[in-house]
């Protein structure tokens, strides 16, 4: 089973908290979902492995280490998701970065991809999807699904709020893929939205509504 990581910081959660109020501007949204977006992200990069290597310091010869893993790939869910890319891309500047943009069809129910690109070396690429709202679950199932039937192995899936059924529904479908969140919010009311949540989080990012 994955592993929901909450990550409660409390500089997450200051926020975080100015994230939900209403009174917040889209510039200053803005600002905070890429605050954030590098927070978590120094969480989310927690376990990278690293491996020794011997340098000179400018005093004697050292053994000291870096980063020995597969490089990074950011993957966000269009088009909430482009508000957490550049955040994460501030600590992990090398990564590169996909799309995924997918809707379900109303009569199907089956998930259409409208839009993806990804780094041409997916198997060699570990992943980070995503998303500032885990609310049904359903686009982030479909987004790590378009991810794995492309050739990727190690996938995560990063939000900023999410809900229970959301959990629950990533969790069942892809048991391998670990979920970081700044909160677990209560449920989803009727509209889909997650309770008390922070409203329409590609509105509030865009200023559309
Ligand atoms: N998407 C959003 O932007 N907000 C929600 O609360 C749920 C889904």
């Amino acid at each position: 089973m994955s592993t929901l990581h909450v990550i409660d910081h409390p500089l997450i959660q200051h926020k975080l908290t100015y994230i939900r109020d209403k009174h917040t501007g889209t510039k200053e949204f803005r600002e905070l979902v890429d605050e954030v977006s590098t927070l978590m992200a120094f969480e989310i990069t927690r376990d990278m492995p690293l491996e020794e290597i011997e340098i000179e310091t400018p005093v004697c010869k050292a053994k000291s280490k870096i980063l020995s893993g597969k490089k990074i790939g950011i993957v966000p869910i269009l088009r909430a998701g482009l508000g957490m890319v550049d955040g994460v891309r501030k600590l992990i500047p090398a990564a590169k970065v996909g799309h995924v943009g997918l809707y379900r069809d109303p009569k199907t129910l089956t998930p259409v991809e409208y839009y993806i690109k990804l780094p041409s070396d997916v198997e060699e690429r570990d992943f980070i999807i995503v998303d500032p709202m885990l609310a049904t679950g359903g686009s982030a199932v479909d987004a790590i699904q378009s991810l794995k039937q492309r050739g990727a192995k190690n996938i995560k899936f990063m939000c900023l709020i999410a809900s229970p059924e959301g959990v629950k529904a990533v969790q069942r479908a892809h048991p391998d893929v670990d979920i970081y969140t700044a909160a677990l919010d209560e449920k989803l009311n009727e509209q889909g939205y997650i309770v008390p949540g922070l409203g329409d989080a590609g509105d509030r990012l865009f200023g559309t509504k």
